[in-house]
């Protein structure tokens, strides 16, 4: 089944009227129920401005985002708020947890804001914290433990509610290898054992070796695709490979020439 497909998705970003970058071209995904797809390129070939269409929180200059056959583009306000709330996990990079809330309070919220009982609520986030090992720290306050234990708070949250697909960028970006190798197996884990789709953003070959398959975008359109073998470590080098060969490597600007 489908989950998310998009349709010639074009994004122009204009200032004071005028064309100043076009920053998607023509841009067509499709994303399978269980998939685990990661989008790799160098800095500024467009892969945020991507995912902000993907997570409707911006608007394509043309073509479509679908999400479980939805044309988000037909959704507005409170109706579109909604859809984002249920269909949607997001994960980013500086872990965007609530410092007035526990980090139990920040994995709840979404099942608060869908207004369930309160003992179904502290049942999920009792399952979906034990799931991700952080369920020793549900009643300390985000500055009270580790990047790692906040991240992984984040994907909680991001997972609590089922979402159709969880959207990342850069999750593992303030990471220490440590932590990105864990929150990396969490999300193989949640991606093999509960088919959840995961959609991520990452310069990092080592977070990329964990998806099964790496869509590559160069300058707003898309260039390549890898898939996974069984072997991860055998999918990090031919990542690396196609890196250097798409040139501007790591996401670093390509080197200016000199
Ligand atoms: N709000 C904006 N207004 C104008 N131009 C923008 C805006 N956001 C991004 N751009 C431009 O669009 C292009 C794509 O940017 P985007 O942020 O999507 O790249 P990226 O692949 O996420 O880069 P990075 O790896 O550095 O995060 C760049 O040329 C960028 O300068
Ligand atoms: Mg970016």
């Amino acid at each position: 089944m489908t989950v998310l497909q998009t349709e010639g998705l074009t994004k122009v970003y204009t200032s004071q009227g005028k064309v100043a970058t076009r920053a998607l071209s023509n841009f067509s995904l499709e994303v399978k129920k269980g998939e685990f797809v990661g989008i790799m390129g160098p800095s500024g070939s467009g892969k945020t401005t991507l995912l902000n269409l993907l997570a409707t929180i911006d608007r394509p200059t043309a073509g479509k985002v679908l999400i479980e056959g939805v044309d988000t583009a037909a959704l507005k306000g409170s109706q579109l708020a909604a859809f984002r709330r249920r269909k949607l996990g997001f994960v980013f990079q500086d872990f965007n947890l609530l410092d007035t809330l526990t980090i139990g309070e920040n994995i709840a919220l979404p099942l608060v804001l869908e207004r369930l009982a309160p003992r179904e609520i502290q049942a999920a986030v009792q399952e979906v914290a034990g799931q991700l090992g952080i369920g020793d720290i549900l009643d300390k306050y985000p500055y009270e433990v580790s990047g790692g234990q906040q991240q992984r708070a984040a994907a909680a949250r991001a997972i609590i509610h089922r979402p159709a697909v969880i959207l990342a960028d850069e999750p593992t970006g303030n990471l220490d290898s440590r932590a990105a190798r864990e929150l990396m197996e969490t999300f193989s884990h949640l991606n093999r054992s509960q088919g959840a789709t995961i959609v991520m953003v990452t310069h990092d070959p080592f977070a990329a070796s964990f998806c099964r398959r790496i869509i590559f975008i160069r300058d707003g359109q898309r260039h390549s695709e890898l898939h996974r073998g069984e072997s991860r470590q055998l999918f990090f080098q031919r990542i690396l490979d196609a890196l250097s060969l798409m040139g501007g490597g790591n996401g670093e600007p390509e080197a200016p020439g000199l």
